[in-house]
Parts: C-alpha cells; sequence; structure tokens
C-alpha cells in the first residue's frame, strides 16, 4: 500500500497555526486531534468529581435482574406526558426559522412573572428581570464563572447538596464551603450562598426566619445568594416560600435570584426550561453574557414554556400524582424498617436504616428496586439513600409490595 493511499483514509492534519497535534490512542480508522492546549494543561473534566451515576451501575444491573423488572427511583426524572397544552404551544410554532432572543420573549417572561404571584405569592418582579435557561442545571454549574467569580471567592452550598452547586464552582476555580448554618461562616465574607428549599435531597424546607437570616447576611457580608427553587411548587407539610416572598425579603430583590426549573412541575425535563428571576442588575449582567455566549432557549420551548407558566391546572394534577405516590411509597418504607428524615416537601424520601448508604443501596438492588445513595449529596449523606417518586404507578405498586413482602 502507498504512502499516499494510507494518508487518504486519515483526516486531513489540521492547520499547524491551530497548534494541534495528533494522540496516538485512536483506532487506526479514526484517529483523533487532541488540543496542544487540552493536553500541555489539566483537563477541565479533571478538575470535576466522577460522574457519580458510573458508581451504582452494578447495583442498577443487580435491580434489573429481578424477574419483575427494575424500579428506578434512583434519577427522579419524571415520567409522565407532557401536557398536551404545552405540546400544542410547542408545535405551534415549529415552523419558525428565525434565531430566538436570548432575553425570550416577553410573552414568556410576562407569563413567568404572573405564575410566580399566582402560584408562589412572590411580587414586585419586573418581566425584565427574569430570563430563560436551558433547564436550570445549565445555569447552576455556569453561574460562578457567569458571575465572574474566580479563585479569591467562596461559594456556599448546602452540606448536602444537588451536586451542580459544587460543579460550579469547581469549574470556576473558587473555594468551596458546605454549610447549613451561617455561624460556619466565621469571618469570611462569601461572594455566594446557594440554598434549595425544599432541598434535593432531602426534602426539607428551610423556615421563614432562616431564609430572612440568610438574607440579612447576604446583605451585610455583601453576598449574592441564589435559591434553587425547582421544588417549590411541591409542598405536602406546610408552606415552602420563595426567596422572592415579600416575608423573605421584604420586596427587596437586591442580590437575590431565584432559580426555577419547568422540569418537574410541568414534567419538562426533556424540553430543558428553566428561568432565573431577581435582582435586575444581576439578571441583566447574565443576560448580557449569555448573549454574547448563545446560551439561548430554543423559540419553541420558549412558547411551549409560556402555556405552561399560563396554566396551573396540569400543575395541580402533576402534584396530586406525586402525593399519591408518595403516601404509597412512604407506608412501604416505614413499614420496611426505615426512617425517613425531612422530606416534608419535593420529590424524594430521604431514607435511612443507619447504616452505610452503599449497604442500603445493595439491600434495594436485591429487591429489584434502584434507589440513590446519600454519598452523591455530600459526605454527611453516608446513612441516607434518596427514593425518588418519579416512577409510573404500576412501578410504584410494584416496589411498595416488594418492600412489604417478607
Ligand atoms: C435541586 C435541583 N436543582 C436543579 C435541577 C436541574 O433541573 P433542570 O436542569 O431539569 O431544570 C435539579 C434536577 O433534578 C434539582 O434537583
Amino acid at each position: 500500500m502507498s504512502t499516499s493511499s494510507t494518508n487518504s483514509a486519515r483526516p486531513a492534519a489540521p492547520p499547524r497555526s491551530a497548534r494541534w497535534i495528533t494522540t496516538h490512542r485512536s483506532s487506526k480508522n479514526s484517529p483523533r486531534w487532541v488540543s496542544e492546549r487540552v493536553t500541555a494543561r489539566a483537563r477541565v473534566s479533571s478538575l470535576l468529581p466522577d460522574f457519580p451515576w458510573d458508581t451504582i451501575a452494578g447495583a442498577k444491573a443487580a435491580a434489573a435482574a429481578h424477574p419483575g423488572g427494575i424500579v428506578d427511583l434512583s434519577v427522579g426524572t419524571p415520567v409522565d406526558p407532557v401536557d398536551p397544552l404545552i405540546r400544542t404551544a410547542l408545535s405551534a410554532v415549529a415552523e419558525v426559522p428565525g434565531y430566538p432572543t436570548t432575553h425570550g420573549t416577553v410573552e414568556l417572561r410576562t407569563a413567568a412573572v404572573d405564575a410566580l404571584k399566582r402560584r408562589y405569592g412572590i411580587t414586585g418582579v419586573d418581566p425584565a428581570a427574569v430570563l430563560p435557561v436551558i433547564g436550570t442545571k445549565e445555569l447552576i454549574a455556569g453561574l460562578p464563572r457567569l458571575l465572574g467569580l474566580g479563585a479569591a471567592d467562596l461559594v456556599v452550598i448546602p452540606e448536602v447538596a444537588y451536586p451542580t452547586y459544587e460543579v460550579g464552582a469547581l469549574l470556576a476555580g473558587t473555594e468551596l464551603l458546605r454549610a447549613d448554618g451561617l455561624t460556619r461562616l466565621g469571618p469570611r465574607d462569601p461572594a455566594l450562598i446557594y440554598v434549595n428549599s425544599p432541598s434535593n435531597p432531602t426534602g426539607k424546607v428551610l423556615g421563614v426566619e432562616h431564609l430572612r437570616k440568610v438574607v440579612a447576611f447576604a446583605r451585610e457580608r455583601g453576598a449574592i445568594v441564589a435559591s434553587d427553587e425547582c421544588y417549590l411548587g411541591l409542598s405536602w407539610e406546610g408552606r415552602a416560600l420563595s426567596l422572592l416572598d415579600p416575608e423573605v425579603c421584604d420586596g427587596d430583590h437586591t442580590g437575590l435570584l431565584a432559580v426555577h426549573s419547568l422540569s418537574k412541575t410541568s414534567n419538562l425535563a426533556s424540553y430543558r426550561a428553566g428561568f432565573v428571576a431577581g435582582d435586575p442588575e444581576l439578571v441583566a449582567e447574565l443576560l448580557e453574557v449569555r448573549k454574547h455566549s448563545g446560551m439561548i432557549v430554543p423559540f419553541p420551548v420558549q412558547s411551549a414554556m409560556t402555556a405552561a407558566l399560563g396554566d396551573d391546572a396540569h400543575e395541580a394534577r402533576q402534584r396530586e400524582r406525586y402525593r399519591a405516590r408518595r403516601e404509597i411509597l412512604r407506608g412501604a418504607l416505614i413499614a420496611a424498617g426505615f426512617r425517613i428524615d425531612h422530606s416534608e416537601a419535593g420529590l424524594y424520601l430521604w431514607s435511612t436504616r443507619g447504616e452505610n448508604c452503599r449497604v442500603t443501596l445493595d439491600w434495594f438492588a436485591e429487591r429489584g428496586i434502584l434507589v440513590a445513595p446519600g454519598d452523591f449529596y455530600g459526605p454527611t449523606g453516608t446513612e441516607h439513600v434518596r427514593i425518588a417518586l418519579t416512577a409510573t404507578d404500576e412501578r410504584i405498586a410494584a416496589a411498595a409490595e416488594r418492600l412489604t413482602t417478607p
């Protein structure tokens, strides 16, 4: 075989001016090209923890081998169909060819403002201070960076927390502290404080006094507070409040951001739909950076979000589905000897038998049930598992039967 024919099977080498080099890891048929910069410096992925879900592959395989099939209560992904009202709104604009705006349509932002008021009693949000995002995970992973935080800054997250808060801090290279109480901070002045009420994974709801203290502390120390309100519409016992509730912030949104996902309340996880609202200056800054970066919610999704935010009936129906599933699972877990902590709101039952969560994980897997080990969420989660309510009625019934059959 001639040299030239060998070369013709390979992709053309990128120009030297682009400082590309070949790697030798790839197969003969698909040689890959990797930037010299990437190889010379630490890969960004090496800054991040191992992807936690990979660590439960064994338990997943064991659960899948159950003769009655797996009941997957691990990830918390919605299973009920998207409401027809929302689907219609999505497809109604499917022919529109132009670029959407990063700020979103006025209709979408107005619908968000109205929904915040109707559903949660939040007042004083101007539609200009609402910014749609491509699912809130994307915003959270990028927020410290978007806000210009770096090595000199401290980001505070809850003790046990949704892992993406940490990811955002790592990507921006900030310092990170896990703390539920402000006293843990001592004299430190954090740049960004996350609150998440109702919490993932614990389902804990922060009371009005706690939230007011966070706001007062942040104002005194010059910190921004980002409140992840993904589960605000899913309260089972008591009332969960938004950071932007006038009872919490006295109507002053300065330094405050509320992050709202439509994934759980409207079953829109597949659409990637959320928004952030709050301090008009902070939202304007995020908008400016996101405009330059092309972080734009697709127009059909904006249309779907507008419909979802304008209708409370589908949201209420979904809440009732989860309420019923929660009752069944909760009863079965208690009958099986579990203690359920917090979990007064949100989509998870934070459960323990007082043993290491990996032992509990395997116990569930033997019964064909997959749950999430608490150590995914922080070092103090090691004796709990997180059990999601996001499975069909049939699968929830199967789980309950397996848990209560000796
Ligand atoms: C606390 C919390 N915040 C944010 C998200 C991200 O939601 P999404 O990216 O679907 O809007 C989730 C998803 O499970 C979550 O549990």
